[in-house]
């Protein structure tokens, strides 16, 4: 009997011991890191996201992904090959895999995940690739710049990017396989130089955050650079985030949170802003309002009742700094002496939670031309879609982290005011123990 219970001891002992020996593996990294570049070469400022995109000669080649959190998929310059082996792919070409009109992603993408534009042609199965017994799987796209309707044909694609432990990014690599899709390089004429294709990091099933598994949270955490010489940062997963030269200060911890709002016939993000607040005095939003978040507006766009009750406010505590003529698109500028920062009020918007997002001058105003500078929020008409979507300049040096498990949106407020900034991420690539 004693023997037995000890047996019995033994084998719970051992259990007991291997289960800790299997919970105790902890990855060294708790996030996957790439650059963003902010681009002034198109129509308005755009950001990108670097990632790996194919191995050749030994080396990673790396593209430029316009950052896109409502695009429903991937897309970008590259064509299809069935047959894929070295030397196969035509030089400066990237090659991927096709998805057969018959395979369960073509229909899904087709008819759930698709781009929602009406003036879209129906998309046929006409295609083929020589040598190749079935047809390929057209779908429509539509340029987020232009807004026009283009076709792609979708893919299995392959894409790297650096693990990261919070301080550095790491020499190891993670890898996903997205279904993504193949446009041609005409497609990307309206795009800056340097950007040949769409990151989907949206809420969609077929955006590259649906591709990232264990031990990777499913958040994804944006810091844009306000400027084109240094790059800001995009993690993947969870934190925590250092930024030079604070290298006791984790970002994450900085953050405020409010509730990330699903909204019908969109892949995007949306939160619930309850009022505009400026120097204590509070302009209520309409309780139905949404406001939605939007990595390509590049200024906040106000519905025309609340843009004239925000500008008539700012303009009261802007009232000893002389004006000058409105530079479209903008409503209310000023003039600058020398490009002076402007001593301009914060605006904040208040959620539903009572959180504040501060927008500080160097968010809120566009400085035109040397003498002048602008509030840039615009007025978006009496009938807009949204009542408010945030734009990208209002994203410049604030951490934003979109976390999807917990339905979360964080931001940090401007990092300028913490003594850092988006563009003080360490790149530089350290071991992975
Ligand atoms: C492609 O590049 C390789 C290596 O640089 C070169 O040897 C080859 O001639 C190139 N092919 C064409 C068609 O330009
Ligand atoms: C394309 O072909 C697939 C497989 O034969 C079929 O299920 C699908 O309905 C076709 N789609 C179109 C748009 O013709
Ligand atoms: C790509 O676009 C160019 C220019 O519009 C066109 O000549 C070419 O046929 C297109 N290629 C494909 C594969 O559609
Ligand atoms: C997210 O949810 C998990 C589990 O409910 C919780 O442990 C964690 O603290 C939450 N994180 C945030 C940032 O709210
Ligand atoms: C960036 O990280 C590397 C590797 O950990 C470190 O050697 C370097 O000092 C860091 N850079 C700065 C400016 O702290």
């Amino acid at each position: 009997m004693f023997l037995l219970i000890q047996l019995v001891l033994t084998v719970l002992v051992f259990i007991s011991q291997e289960h800790k020996a299997i919970s105790a593996y902890v990855p060294p990294y708790t996030s996957v890191v790439a650059p963003v570049n902010k681009h002034t070469d198109a129509a308005m400022p755009l950001y990108s996201v670097q990632i790996m995109t194919s191995y050749t000669n030994m080396q990673y080649n790396r593209a430029n992904f316009l950052i896109d959190i409502d695009a429903p998929f991937i897309w970008h310059d590259c064509i299809l090959q069935w047959n894929i082996h070295p030397g196969s792919c035509p030089n400066n070409t990237l090659c991927t895999y096709p998805v057969s009109c018959e395979e369960y992603q073509c229909t899904d993408v087709r008819t759930t995940y698709s781009y929602k534009n009406p003036s879209c042609p129906p998309v046929t199965n006409s295609s083929t690739l020589p040598g190749w017994g079935y047809c390929t799987c057209p779908v429509n796209v539509v340029n987020p710049i232009t807004r026009l309707c283009d076709q792609a044909l979708l893919n299995y694609d392959d894409f790297t990017m650096n693990t990261c432990d919070g301080r550095n990014a790491l020499n190891g690599y993670y890898g996903a396989n997205p279904n993504a899709a193949c446009a041609n390089s005409s497609s990307f004429g309206s795009f800056p130089s340097s950007v040949t294709g769409v990151m989907a990091f949206s809420s969609s099933p077929y955006s590259l955050l649906a591709y990232l598994y264990q031990p990777l949270k499913k958040s994804l955490a944006l810091c844009f650079p306000s400027t084109t010489s240094t790059p800001g940062v995009v993690f993947v997963g969870s934190g925590p985030y250092y930024f030079l030269p604070q290298s006791n200060v984790d970002i994450k911890s900085l953050l405020s949170y409010t509730p990330l709002l699903k909204h019908p016939d969109s892949f995007g993000y949306f939160i619930g802003v309850n009022s505009i607040v400026i120097k204590q005095r509070s302009i209520e939003i309409p309780m139905n309002a949404i406001t939605k978040l939007s990595t390509i507006e590049p200024y906040t766009t106000l519905r025309s009742d609340i843009y004239n009750r925000v500008i008539w406010l700012f303009s009261i505590y802007a009232v000893g700094i002389p004006r000058a003529r409105p530079v479209a698109p903008f409503g209310l500028c000023f003039r600058t002496f020398r490009q002076i920062v402007l001593k301009v009020p914060d605006i904040d918007l208040v959620m539903s939670n009572g959180n504040k997002w501060t927008i500080s001058t160097a968010n809120s105003m566009k400085q035109v031309t040397k003498d002048v500078a602008c509030l840039a929020f615009i007025d978006g008409g009496v009938t807009t879609e949204h009542a408010i979507v945030i734009g990208t300049l209002q994203f410049e040096d604030n951490f934003l982290e979109f976390d999807l498990e917990n339905m979360t949106f964080g931001f940090s407020n401007s990092l300028l005011r913490r003594q850092t900034s988006c563009a003080n991420f360490n790149f530089t690539l350290t071991n992975s123990p």
